[in-house]
């Protein structure tokens, strides 16, 4: 079928919005029509060129990045399945989750589902189940799609691995966003920080991942919630979200949570700025209490691989300092778990996207994202 779609054709280049060729669902895949997708931080790693491989790294592995399809956070309903599809059927609406979950794979079956293994070809940006594509330009070219969904477009084709069926009066446009953002920015608080009740929880870069970490953070009873965001508004509407408290940058987020704790400091905090910036880590370490943790959400540009530390506080303090990816949630239990917060009002969603643009307009969307305009900018189809 003929449908359109946002690609992007090499690093620096600006999103086109294009016809393109849509195969229809081989075994074990998906056809959707997409009401719309959030406009993540992450694919835009690919424009600016953060996390694009040096041209001698992707041809020594065959990688190719570009041509691509954007889009990772979508959701929309289900138009026909290949063979073997079981889990959904047309009609059905569903989340996209941008980490597939097998459930074969060791890190499946162990509750891990965000570190499937499958996740590991997410690069290749073809179909996981044969490799194949069922993107093509106008002219033929075969497609890649971001993290095997490649929402930039009214209709995509994805594996079954990626599609959770949701409840018929779940708003769609609600739970695109749940298939990155929130999920991932809740998760960073909730399972990657571990935040309890009593704990003060600091949040670095409040965009629509961190502010979903604030309320996540806040969500478990956290006695003090300080979002640490450089655009101001940002920070205002932190509190709305469950801030206690607010800071214009990450120094006088040290101060303060110095003053606030009497010296205890943060027992958590999560970076989630747009760009990972190497020289967050050591002041958002210096304000870890002994035994906290600092949270690292945010994508750092491949290149960057120094961090200034001090090992003998990691030590003495006992201090940690991890990753996560999509908030070490598993998408197929936390996506309904969430979109059934939203339900019962007790997770918002509604305040999170700021700006709706039409696919045409999605260059604009991420000179908003840039401008400091959004928390999450959608686009709706
Ligand atoms: N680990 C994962 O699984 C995962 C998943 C999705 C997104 N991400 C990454 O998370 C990051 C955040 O994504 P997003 O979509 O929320 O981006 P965003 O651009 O919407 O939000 C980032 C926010 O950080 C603020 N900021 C930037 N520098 C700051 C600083 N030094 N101090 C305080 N605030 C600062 C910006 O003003 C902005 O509000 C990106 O790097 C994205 O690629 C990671
Ligand atoms: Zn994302
Ligand atoms: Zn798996």
């Amino acid at each position: 079928m003929k449908t359109r779609a946002a690609i992007l054709w090499g690093q620096g280049q600006d999103w086109s919005v294009e016809e393109i060729e849509l195969d229809p669902p081989k075994t074990g895949e998906v056809l959707i029509k997409l009401v719309g997708s959030g406009l993540c931080h992450s694919d835009e790693h690919l424009r600016t060129g953060d996390l694009t491989v040096p041209a001698d790294v992707a041809q020594a592995l065959s990688i190719h990045q570009y041509p691509v399809i954007g889009g990772h956070e979508g959701a929309g309903e289900v138009v026909e399945v290949g063979p073997g599809v079981t889990s959904v059927k047309p009609g059905d609406h569903v989340a996209l989750s941008f980490m597939p979950a097998c459930g074969k794979c060791p890190s499946c079956n162990s509750g891990r589902t965000n570190l499937c293994d499958v996740g590991a070809f997410l690069g290749l940006g073809m179909q996981p189940t044969d490799f194949t594509a069922r993107h093509h330009s106008g002219a033929g070219q075969d497609l890649q799609i971001s993290c095997f969904l490649g929402t930039f477009g009214e209709y995509t084709v994805a594996s079954e691995m990626s599609v959770i069926k949701i409840d018929d009066d779940i708003p769609l446009e609600k739970a695109a966003v749940v298939g990155c953002g929130v999920t991932t920015g809740w998760g960073s608080a909730v399972y990657a920080a571990g935040v309890k009740a009593g704990d003060t929880a600091v949040i670095v870069g409040t965009g629509g991942i961190g502010m979903n970490a604030v309320q996540g953070a806040a969500m478990m009873g956290a006695e003090n919630v300080i979002a640490v965001e450089t655009v101001d508004w940002k920070r205002e509407k932190a509190r709305e979200f469950g801030a206690t408290h607010t800071a214009a940058s990450i120094e006088e987020a040290v101060q303060l949570v110095g003053e606030i704790t009497r010296g205890r400091l943060a027992d958590k905090v999560v970076i989630s700025v747009g760009v990972a910036d190497a020289d967050l880590i050591a002041p958002a370490m210096s304000m870890t209490a002994k035994g906290g943790r600092v949270v690292h959400t945010a994508v750092a540009p491949l290149a960057q691989t120094e961090v200034k530390l001090d090992l003998t506080e990691l030590t003495f303090w006992q201090r940690e300092l991890v990753g996560t990816v999509f908030g070490s949630a598993n998408p197929r239990y936390d996506i309904p778990r969430l979109l059934a917060l939203y339900k019962a009002g007790k997770l918002k969603l509604d305040e999170l996207v700021t700006n709706e643009y039409k696919l045409d307009d999605i260059n604009r969307g991420y000179d908003d994202m840039y401008n400091g305009t959004n928390i999450r900018g959608f686009l709706r189809y």
